[in-house]
């Protein structure tokens, strides 16, 4: 691990969070709904994989597959959506991935409608990592979403709180670090979260939420947190006895679960919208040569058949376009109604261009991805 910095920088402010304590120690993010947890863990997630440091996200709704963008990071899904198609059967395999291949893992159970199978899933996979960290000892960090599901404040633990409960206090031996991300830290076990050696606290307004933050970081801390913007928050670690305000960086892979931006769409396409539109329809990934084994392959047909729809697609956009705009005259007394219109509108504009954006970032991968397959087929002709 010669290479490996001892800290790296997450936030506008230049504050060092020290590797080792991120990798084997217990974090907590927490945050309202759309506050910036992800993208927090995510930028965290970026640079320990920019030094190629191991991992595995438990992800519960889909949303870290864009780390691919960048890393070599393998998305195991519960159907055939990603690189690996995995259950419960697979823990081992997944285990020994991570462990001994040194792949890091994204378990991505968003496709699983029964919460049970998600939690049986992620149980065994973490019980076979803690089992082999016993003897391997290897630095490995373990991001958690959703915690509060597992490790409820109220009522008994099943099976896999008790096991992060284990790994939150006997992980750092064996190398094994656990970041937990919850909405709600009044939902989560206390027990986890005092044992926490760094905590990121984003935007909470529920007063039950604000009263924890009152317990842990002041009262002057449980009144500010309400108004923090996206991606702001106070970070609280044992390194350091401060509590600062920080504004975490946005993540350079594409934003998955990214909230649908009005702004982005008021008045007309914006530039950006446009360019990522046109890079979606180029989809540079997809100019796949089709060969003879390839033609007669039903992917090579749809790859093809979706190029001519690009194609479609691509002169229907060039045609509007041109379209002269057409006038038109709003009466004096129609003006809130129009204005709520457009407001609408806007949102609904809006809720297409992250739509769209979702489904090009899907269909990137999954282009990369028969790229790929396409590859090794030729190589094995
Ligand atoms: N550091 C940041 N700087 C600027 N904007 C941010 C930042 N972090 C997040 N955002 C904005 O907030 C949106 C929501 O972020 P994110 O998905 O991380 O929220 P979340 O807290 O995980 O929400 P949820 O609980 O619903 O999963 C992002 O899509 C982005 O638009
Ligand atoms: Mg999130």
């Amino acid at each position: 691990m010669a290479d490996v910095p001892e800290s790296i920088v997450v936030t506008e402010e230049p504050i060092e969070l020290p590797v080792a304590e991120l990798l084997t120690g217990r974090g907590f993010i927490t945050g309202k709904s759309g506050s910036g947890k992800s993208n927090t863990a995510s930028v965290i997630a970026e640079e320990l994989l920019e030094i190629g440091l191991p991992m595995l996200i438990v992800d519960t709704d889909g949303e870290y597959y864009g780390l691919q963008e960048r890393y070599e990071i393998l998305h195991a899904t519960t159907d055939e959506q990603g690189d690996m198609e995995v259950g419960p059967d697979d823990a081992e395999r997944l285990a020994g991935l991570a462990l001994d291949g040194n792949v890091p893992i994204i378990l991505d159970i968003s496709t699983y409608v029964d919460p049970s199978e998600g939690t049986e899933l992620i149980t065994r996979v973490l019980r076979e990592i803690f089992r082999m960290e016993d003897a391997r000892r290897k630095p490995f960090f373990l991001l958690v979403e959703e915690i509060h599901e597992y490790l409820p404040e109220q009522g008994a633990h099943g099976k896999l709180g008790e096991l992060l409960i284990q790994i939150a206090k006997r992980g750092r031996k064996r190398g094994l670090g656990l970041c937990g991300i919850s909405q709600r830290p009044a939902a989560v076990d206390k027990d986890f979260i005092t044992q926490c050696d760094w905590l990121v606290w984003h935007r909470l307004t529920w007063k039950n939420d604000t009263n924890v933050v009152r317990q842990l970081l002041g009262a002057d801390a449980a009144k500010d947190i309400q108004d923090l913007d996206n991606g702001e928050a106070f970070l609280m670690t044992d390194w350091n006895d401060s509590i600062e305000r920080v504004h975490f960086r946005r993540k350079r892979t594409l934003d998955a679960g990214a909230t649908p931006d009005i702004e982005a769409v008021a008045g007309g396409p914006s530039e950006s919208l446009e360019s990522d539109v046109l890079d979606a329809i180029a989809i540079e990934d997809m100019e796949v040569e089709p060969s003879s084994t390839a033609q007669a392959d039903p992917k090579s047909r749809q790859i093809q058949r979706l190029q001519h729809r690009i194609s479609e697609l691509e002169s229907e956009l060039e045609r509007a376009r041109q379209e002269p705009q057409p006038e038109v005259h709003i009466e004096p007394s129609h003006n809130g109604e129009v204005s709520q219109l457009a407001k609408g509108l806007t949102e609904l504009g809006s809720l297409a261009a992250h739509t769209a954006r979702s489904i090009y970032g899907r269909a990137r991968l999954t282009a990369v991805g028969l790229r790929r397959r396409f590859a090794a087929n030729d190589q094995s002709q």
